[in-house]
């Protein structure tokens, strides 16, 4: 992996490669949950959740994903460029560029009488293909679980559309039960299966019932329906520290696919009491040696790491010392014993490095977030595979 990001071993910059081969491990353990039949849909929105949808979406449809889902049109319209050829499902509803959506063979969402009707006025040359969208208790989108049934009619008596699915949308999925309240989850699938009884009570054929994002998809088979939505999982990762100790035992491990490096371009040593970085906020504790690294928050590292961060440099350990700047960060490398020189590599996320969870958890935030950064233009991306091949 190295050899496609470093050049005579000195980095250029700071790098992120994407592993396609754990991105083939992720969709076959999440694929491992589900009992035979059910699709499984990856979420690619956010550009692939920073992991770069041009090149992770095709590599997902060939490792076997059954659809995928976006957040905006333009992101649909890109997996298309990319060459994608599964269903799309869009998340959220629109107004406007509906008949083009549809002629892309992109599912709608419709979460209320409002979006039926922008798909009436925009008159599809073929029917859109439609996905109902019930609000259980996420209180996001969706319509409320009693109007289902309406809804659903409606969109059987449009000749615009045709009802695909009926899905919602789970809140508290990677929480532990002391966290979600109310016992949310159960209640919200309660309450799914409910809509989906009285709509199908109606006459109406619901092929497809959808809810499960990865937490669901990894911990509560009760949740998967026909097909599961997962994002987070498919890259590796848990939203939490607290959300990773919920998976099953009997799970195998997630292989992060993502590996976020930067060069180390100045050394030196500091003396105890020395300060380093904006604000003065670390005093050196012993005399020891500072490396400044070519990574800052304009690169996706978030600022909030400043003394809570770490890295692996040369296989160990060592703390982020003093606030991150916009391009450049320092750790304490004291405990390498003076072997750390200029060009050398520093991990801060990764398999081999911290993961986006503990990061996460250590500056107030969820993995999500972390990994949506990792598409700073300023980071080079790189793809390799199992043999180690640049893609
Ligand atoms: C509607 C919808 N489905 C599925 C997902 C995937 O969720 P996760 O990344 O937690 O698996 C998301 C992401 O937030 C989403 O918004």
């Amino acid at each position: 992996m190295d050899g496609a990001v470093m050049d005579g071993g000195v980095m250029d910059g700071p790098t992120v490669a994407i592993d396609l081969a754990a991105l083939r491990h992720n969709l076959a353990v999440l694929r491992s949950r589900l009992r035979p039949g059910v699709r499984l849909l990856a979420a690619v929105k956010a550009d692939a959740y920073g992991h770069g949808a041009a090149i992770a979406a095709p590599a997902l449809e060939h490792a076997g994903a059954d659809a995928f889902g976006v957040a905006t049109p333009a992101e649909a319209f890109a997996l298309r460029a990319a060459g994608v050829t599964v269903p799309i499902l869009l998340f959220g509803p629109i107004d406007r560029g509906i008949a083009a959506l549809v002629e892309a063979d992109v599912a709608l969402t419709v979460p209320d009488a409002r979006a039926l009707a922008a798909i009436e006025a925009a008159a599809p040359a073929s029917a859109a293909r439609v996905h109902l969208k019930v609000d259980t208790g996420m209180g996001r989108l969706g319509v409320a679980a009693e109007g289902a049934v309406p809804l659903a009619r409606a969109v059987e008596r449009s000749k615009h559309a045709t009802l695909e699915a009926l899905w919602t949308h789970l809140a508290c999925a990677d929480e532990a039960d002391a966290d979600d309240p109310d016992g949310l989850t159960a209640r919200q699938v309660e309450r799914f299966e409910a809509a989906l009884a009285n709509v199908r009570a109606e006459g109406i054929d619901v092929r497809c019932a959808h809810a499960a994002n990865s937490a669901a998809t990894l911990r509560l088979p009760g949740a998967h329906f026909d097909l599961v939505r997962p994002g987070l999982a498919v890259y590796g990762h848990h939203a939490t520290p607290g959300a990773a100790a919920l998976v099953p035992s009997d799970v195998p491990a997630l292989r992060p696919a993502a590996t976020l490096r930067a060069p180390i371009t100045f050394v030196k040593r500091v003396a105890r009491g020395d300060t380093v970085s904006y604000g003065a906020t670390w005093r050196a504790p012993r005399d020891t040696v500072v490396a400044t690294v070519r990574l800052g928050y304009a690169d996706g590292y978030p600022r909030a790491a400043g003394n809570r961060g770490e890295a692996v440099v040369h296989r160990v350990r060592v703390p982020v010392v003093g606030r991150v700047c916009m391009d450049q960060l320092m750790l304490d490398v004291g405990a390498l014993e003076g072997s750390v020189r200029p060009g050398d590599a520093a991990t801060l996320l990764g398999p081999d490095g911290p993961s986006a969870a503990a990061l996460a958890d250590a500056v107030g935030t969820v993995s999500y977030e972390l990994l949506t950064h990792l598409n700073a233009p300023r980071l080079e991306r790189t793809y390799v595979d199992d043999a180690g091949a640049a893609g």
